[in-house]
């Protein structure tokens, strides 16, 4: 039997624009795949030499979690990353077609990690009091600026791409921001719009909070020193 949680990925749906030879307009094709996430499980060796096994990322925000991100967040990012529209150099080779195939095991991969629990721990930003000026500033940020489309708990909208950011290095994030202000990596023009109007001090501070938002237990690795027993 399916298990409950790959049940949610049936029809998972891909788009993309192609040209047509005649009229040179975009043309939407869209393609349903059935995930494997067994298949996902040997394709995401190749991913495990720099994401490791359990997908948790580093402290340093070098890798992001990929554990627990919504489906169509990664597969987003995938075809980004494989297209270009995202630069990432170093992962770019491992994404090709003749690396690690076509879209069925792209849509396999990220049905296996979307398996994976989170890391009980991350890095998180400076001010963890709820109590204090900077925590509060941060969560009126936070509410005003991102929850619209990152959501109350930043737990993000899957259909809509929308990352979930619970549970996200605050080193990665930070990274991220910083590198959509400075227009090195390109994401939906409204969310670079609020990123280009706060200050460098407001980011930190919502950064900040966004990191101590909390994970659901059940989404959670049972300890810090669970490891992918796929891998062992
Ligand atoms: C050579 C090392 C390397 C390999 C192999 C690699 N990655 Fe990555 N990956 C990275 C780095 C580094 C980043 C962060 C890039 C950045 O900072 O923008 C990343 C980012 C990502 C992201 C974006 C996540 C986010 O929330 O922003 C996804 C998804 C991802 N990798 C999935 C994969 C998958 C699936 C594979 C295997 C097919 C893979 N990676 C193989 C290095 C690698
Ligand atoms: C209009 C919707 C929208 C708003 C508002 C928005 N974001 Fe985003 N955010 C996105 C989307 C979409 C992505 C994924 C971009 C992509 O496809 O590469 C993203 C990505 C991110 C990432 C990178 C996550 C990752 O895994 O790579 C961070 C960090 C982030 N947003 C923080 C924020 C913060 C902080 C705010 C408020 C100050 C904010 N966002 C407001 C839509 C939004």
């Amino acid at each position: 039997m399916m298990p409950d949680c790959l049940k949610r990925l049936r029809g998972l749906v891909l788009a993309f624009a192609a040209c047509n030879a005649y009229a040179i307009e975009p043309v939407k094709v869209t393609l349903e795949f059935q995930p494997d996430p067994d298949n996902g499980r040997y394709v995401f060796e190749i991913c495990a030499r720099c994401h490791l096994p359990e997908a948790w990322g580093d402290k340093e925000g070098n890798y992001p979690q990929l554990a627990g991100q919504h489906v169509n967040v990664l597969m987003k990012q995938l075809l980004d990353i494989r297209t270009g529209h995202r630069d990432n150099p170093t992962m770019l080779p491992f994404v090709q077609e003749r690396t690690i195939g076509g879209y069925q095991n792209l849509v396999d991969v990220v049905a296996y990690i979307s398996t994976l629990p989170m890391a009980p721990i991350h890095s998180q930003g400076p001010w963890p009091d709820p109590d204090s000026a900077e925590y509060r500033q941060g969560m009126r940020l936070y509410q005003a600026k991102c929850s619209g489309c990152h959501g109350a708990s930043g737990e993000g909208v899957d259909a809509a791409h929308y990352p979930r950011l619970q549970g996200q290095h605050f080193s990665y994030m930070k990274r991220q921001a910083l590198s959509v202000r400075e227009g090195l990596r390109k994401v939906d023009p409204a969310m670079t719009a609020v990123l280009d109007a706060l200050s460098d001090d407001e980011l930190e501070k919502v950064l900040s909070y966004i990191s101590y938002l909390p994970v659901p237990r059940e989404d959670l690795a049972p300890s810090a020193e669970w490891r992918n027993p796929d891998f062992q």
